[in-house]
């Protein structure tokens, strides 16, 4: 496995990778649910194509108040578990090189971005969708995998990809989940183990709300049921379509695919979590 650190190693890497190149984008501190979008990749690579992953904690997606001095990076267990999984290359820039000093340059998806998580962490996605069309345009991946823990995002980069033409395919890979169900996180180290515990409520409430009958029904069962089971009411609930993000009204018919989506802060950490609604059909 080769580590490539700067554009032109990476250029010239490309010019000879054998296609399909299958881009994993990561910011480290890598767990299982980034294991199987590696092995995801490499399926969809084959034997003879292409798996990059890049490891690069961008500072652009980060309010002021986060976390990015203490976000954890762990870079010799990493490149193990690239190696392992199968990976060709892992990109590890530095921060200069994907910003180059003086640079005044930023992508703006516009209305998929404003809610959600979008509402709370002004400016996170402008960060996300910059550095992701950065890394598209050094890696020039022919697909590209996303997580669909991370909902709003996924749906933002095939926004983005196809409004900026980008000449390649984003492909959603299902949430990796703990035992009890806790989506995996590189932000659950964080939780004690108390919180650990009240953590597990969280998904537990996204799936039993999402047996309700209505949007409105479906959205107040979440709330409660996250603040009984994880003692935090939960930053946001919502249900929106699941293309266009767009919020259903309480009584609105579910005849589209929908995720439930929320957010809670447990203690100092902030989970995000979502369930997939498949249409329902009135009966007859
Ligand atoms: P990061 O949080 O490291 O996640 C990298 C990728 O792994 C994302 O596509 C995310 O959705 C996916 N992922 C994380 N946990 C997962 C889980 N439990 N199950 C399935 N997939 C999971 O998301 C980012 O980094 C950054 O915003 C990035 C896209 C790299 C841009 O900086």
């Amino acid at each position: 496995m080769r580590t490539l650190g700067t554009m032109a190693e990476t250029a010239a890497f490309q010019a000879t990778a054998p296609s399909p190149v299958i881009l994993v984008p990561t910011m480290g501190a890598l767990h299982a649910g980034h294991a199987a979008l590696i092995d995801a990749a490499r399926a969809r690579a084959g034997r003879n194509g292409t798996v990059i992953v890049s490891i690069f904690v961008n500072p652009t997606q980060f309010g002021p108040n986060e976390d990015l001095a203490k976000y954890p990076r762990t870079m010799e267990a990493d490149l193990e578990m690239c190696s392992t999984h199968g990976a060709d290359a892992v990109f590890a820039p530095t921060a200069d090189e994907m910003y180059p000093p003086g640079d005044s340059t930023f992508v703006d998806e516009t209305k998929l971005s404003r809610g959600l998580c979008g509402a709370q962490r002004p400016g996170h996605f402008r960060g996300v969708c910059t550095v992701v069309a950065k890394l598209f345009n050094i890696i020039r991946p022919d697909a590209a995998i996303f997580g669909e823990k991370d909902y709003q995002q996924l749906a933002i980069v095939r926004r983005m990809a196809r409004d900026l033409f980008f000449n390649l395919e984003i492909i959603g890979h299902p949430t990796v989940r703990e035992a009890d169900g806790l989506a995996m996180s590189s932000r659950n180290r964080y939780l004690d183990a108390d919180e650990r515990k009240r953590a597990a409520a969280f998904p537990a409430a996204l799936s039993t709300a999402a047996q309700e009958n209505d949007p409105g029904q479906i959205m107040a069962k979440a709330t409660a049921l996250i603040t009984n089971g994880t003692g935090s009411a939960p930053q946001y609930v919502e249900l929106v379509d699941a293309e266009t993000l767009a919020p259903l009204a309480p009584l609105a018919a579910l005849e589209r695919p929908a995720v439930l989506a929320a957010a809670v802060k447990i203690g100092e950490t902030r989970l995000i979590d979502n369930v997939r609604l498949a249409p329902r059909h009135a009966k007859v």
